[in-house]
Order: C-alpha cells, then sequence, then structure tokens
C-alpha cells in the first residue's frame, strides 16, 4: 500500500493554471482540433457516448436498416447507446492477429447482412485499428462505418488520424483519455449529407440549458486540474473524478451516471476555452507518451508468455495512454491484478469481461460467439504510461509480471 500517491490508470494531459486565465481571442477548441484532424466538420458534445447517440441516430435518418455491429471487446456504453438510439445490437469477435485489437474480419463478413445500418469499428487502448478494412466490409454491404476513436484521440495511420476514415467518427474528451473537458466528446465528418443528418438529430435530442449542471461540470474541470497529481489522485482515490477509461462495470444501468452519459446538450463555452489552450500541448505530449512507451516495451517484450499490444506498422502509432499486456493465463492476470490492487501504481484492466458477459448490468447484448474477447477480457492487465510512474518503478512492476507470467505457465494447464 502505498500513502500519499496514487497514479492514474492512463496518461491523461494534464490541466495548468494558464489554461484557466488565457487569451480569450485564441482559436476556439472546435477549430483547433477541426484543422488538426483536417476534418471540415466537428461538434464538441457532452461525452462521447451522446456523441455516438448522435452518429447513431444520424443514420437512422439516411437508411431503413435497424442493426449495429460492434466489437465484443469495447465499453459498455456502446451497447448501451446502441440501445438509446432504438437499434440492434450484433456483437463480433476479436483477433489479435495484427498486434492490436480489432475485428475477427472474417466473422464480420459473415455478420453483414441487408439490416446492417453501421459498423462501429473501435481503436481500442489508443492503438489504430484497421479502419480501412472495416469501412471496405461496410461498403460491401451498403452499410456506414462508425470509427469509436474515445480512446484514440491523436492516433494516426500513416498521414491520417484515426476516426477520420469512416462516414462517422466520435471522440471522448472525458477525463483520462488524454485532452479533457470533464466529461466531453465530440463528432466529426467529411459527408456533407452526413452532417446535415448530423444536426437535424442533434437539434432533436438537444437537453435544454442546465445552469447547475454546467456549473457540477466546471467545478469538476477545475477540480481536475487541481488532483491531477499523485497525491491529488490518492486523495480523491475513492471518487470517480480521476478516472482512466471509463468502464462503468459496476454501475447498473439504471443509474444516474449512465443517464447523464447519454444525456445530449452543449458544453459550456468557458470548459471548451480552458481545453482549446490545453490543447496547444496535446501533440508534444502524444510525442512524449510514444517515446516513453518505446523505451518501456523494449523492457516487457523480453517477457516471456506475454503479449504487449502495438502498432500493426511502423506507419502507424497510438496514443500510448497505456501499455496493454495480454499474460499467458486468466490466473496470472488475476494473480498479478491482486499483486498491484494496492500499489497505487495504475496498474489495471481496460474491460473485465467481453460484451456479452456483463450480466450482471442488464443490459441488451445479445449472446454471440466471441471466444477470443472472452479470452483476452481474463488475461489483459494494463500499465499506466503517465509520466508519473517512475522508470524505477516500472523495472519493478515488469519484474514483478515477469514473475506471474512464468510460474503460470510451468504450473498450469489453462
Ligand atoms: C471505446 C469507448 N467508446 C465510447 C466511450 C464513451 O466515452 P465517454 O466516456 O466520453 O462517454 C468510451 C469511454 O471510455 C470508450 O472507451
Amino acid at each position: 500500500m502505498s500513502w500519499f500517491r496514487e497514479l492514474p490508470p492512463t496518461a491523461g494531459l494534464p490541466l495548468s493554471i494558464s489554461d484557466f486565465i488565457g487569451n480569450s481571442k485564441e482559436s476556439t477548441l472546435e477549430e483547433k482540433l477541426a484543422s488538426w484532424l483536417d476534418v471540415p466538420f466537428l461538434q464538441v458534445e457532452a461525452s462521447g457516448t451522446a456523441a455516438l447517440v448522435i452518429a447513431l441516430h444520424s443514420l437512422k435518418q439516411l437508411s431503413p436498416r435497424k442493426t449495429v455491429i460492434v466489437s465484443a471487446y469495447t465499453c459498455p456504453l456502446v451497447a448501451i447507446a446502441v440501445q438509446a438510439a432504438g437499434l440492434r445490437l450484433k456483437v463480433c469477435d476479436v483477433s489479435l492477429a495484427s498486434g492490436v485489437i480489432d475485428f475477427d474480419f472474417d466473422q464480420l463478413d459473415s455478420l453483414c447482412t441487408p439490416d446492417t445500418l453501421c459498423i462501429l469499428s473501435a481503436h481500442i487502448a489508443g492503438l489504430p485499428s484497421d479502419a480501412a478494412k472495416a469501412q471496405a466490409t461496410a461498403k460491401r454491404c451498403g452499410a456506414f462505418l462508425i470509427e469509436d476513436a474515445a480512446q484514440s484521440l491523436g492516433a494516426r495511420r500513416s498521414d491520417r488520424f484515426v476516426g477520420t476514415t469512416g462516414d462517422i467518427g466520435v471522440f471522448s474528451l472525458s477525463r483520462g483519455k488524454g485532452l479533457t473537458i470533464y466529461d466531453g466528446g465530440f463528432i466529426v465528418t467529411k459527408d456533407d449529407t452526413v452532417r446535415q443528418a448530423i444536426l437535424t438529430a442533434r437539434r432533436k435530442l438537444l437537453e435544454p440549458y442546465s445552469a447547475s449542471h454546467e456549473l457540477s461540470e466546471l467545478l469538476g474541470m477545475i477540480g481536475h486540474g487541481f488532483f491531477y497529481n499523485p497525491f491529488g489522485i490518492w486523495a480523491l482515490s475513492s471518487t470517480d473524478m480521476i478516472s482512466g477509461f471509463d468502464t462503468c462495470t459496476e454501475i447498473d444501468v439504471e443509474s444516474a451516471r449512465i443517464r447523464s452519459k447519454l444525456s445530449v446538450h452543449s458544453p459550456g463555452e468557458f470548459r471548451k476555452r480552458i481545453a482549446s489552450r490545453c490543447m496547444n500541448r496535446l501533440p508534444q505530449a502524444l510525442e512524449e507518451n510514444w517515446l516513453r512507451a518505446q523505451s518501456r516495451l523494449q523492457n516487457l517484450r523480453r517477457i516471456e508468455n506475454i503479449q504487449v499490444l502495438s502498432e500493426a506498422n511502423h506507419d502507424q502509432q497510438g496514443t500510448w495512454s497505456l501499455l496493454f499486456l495480454v499474460m499467458p493465463t486468466p490466473t496470472a492476470a488475476e494473480q498479478a491484478l491482486e499483486y498491484f490492487s494496492q500499489s497505487g501504481l495504475g496498474i489495471s484492466q481496460l474491460y473485465p469481461f467481453a460484451l456479452p458477459d456483463y450480466r450482471h448490468l442488464n443490459y441488451p447484448v445479445p449472446p454471440a460467439h466471441a471466444p477470443e474477447a472472452m479470452h483476452l477480457a481474463a488475461r489483459s492487465l494494463t500499465i499506466t504510461n503517465s509520466s508519473m510512474l517512475k522508470e524505477s518503478e516500472f523495472v519493478d512492476i515488469a519484474e514483478a509480471i515477469d514473475r506471474f507470467a512464468s510460474n503460470h505457465v510451468s504450473t498450469s494447464g489453462e
């Protein structure tokens, strides 16, 4: 147990005092993000989930089809958003063959039918999946592609940012994701017809402005600015002010939290101004994450029997907010997680279950054949790639992981 020090599970981009008091004549958050990502349309929303709900409603206007295909290893909020949009969910298993978490493309092909409205392709753990291949599959069956880039703002394939290949891209600006407005997200498209549909859907879904909600979000953002450091996180560790990627595993689907994630409203201008100034540091922070990850990856690759996820090709670059490991057995993963549970070193698990297995949350995922996603969920473990983690601490973590990985290969037949 570490006193007075706890690290975040992901390398979020810390706010600084100057973000709160800088020049108000700077470009807006929307302008900066749109120009950086090179997209003609970008709309900031209340959360990544809300952006996804809008995206799904907009595609509903363009097609009578009703089925959305999603990866079996993704955020449960995705399934909840599909349900909220009144659409049917189909779950596709994953494959790690390319080195990142992507669709099992053979299964994806077989799941596509004339009722497929869209494929929702996610870039999990900030690592670019093959959106071009998902788009080709979608095109073959006359469906749209939504890219879920909630965890991957700034990740690239060649010279194109992820989230900008599909018909629509959705991103998260919620805490822990990198750039943050506390709870937030945004939606992008390059297609004019889709843009019109997004604007129409948004007008229909938009809830009345609530000053008290905006005030609590702003206070949350200010608190995030002050407490996003090892002491602050330790002090707040029982709250959810500093979260990583939102796994929503303990949350009742009826809870206020889920309702607020789904609700469509416009984040306040002041919060966006703060993030717009912080955005100036994002490209540099991503570069530093990548560099830090390279040396940490080298260390982890020496460990036999584990798989460490990383970009499929050299022309790609992830966001490297965390390092994603697949342990040799579920027991090895369980024991390592238990060992680190009180360490405060930012060791965590992205999703403890495959999408069809969150049965205790009582939400609508149909049964699916997803053995790879189930294996992955049971054996996965993440290490923060925050600069707050010292290199000596990282070396200790790698040694402990090596021990758990080798014990379990020699003693178990799992
Ligand atoms: C893959 C994925 N999609 C969607 C979301 C939802 O984003 P938000 O938390 O901003 O609603 C998340 C959140 O972590 C996510 O990881």
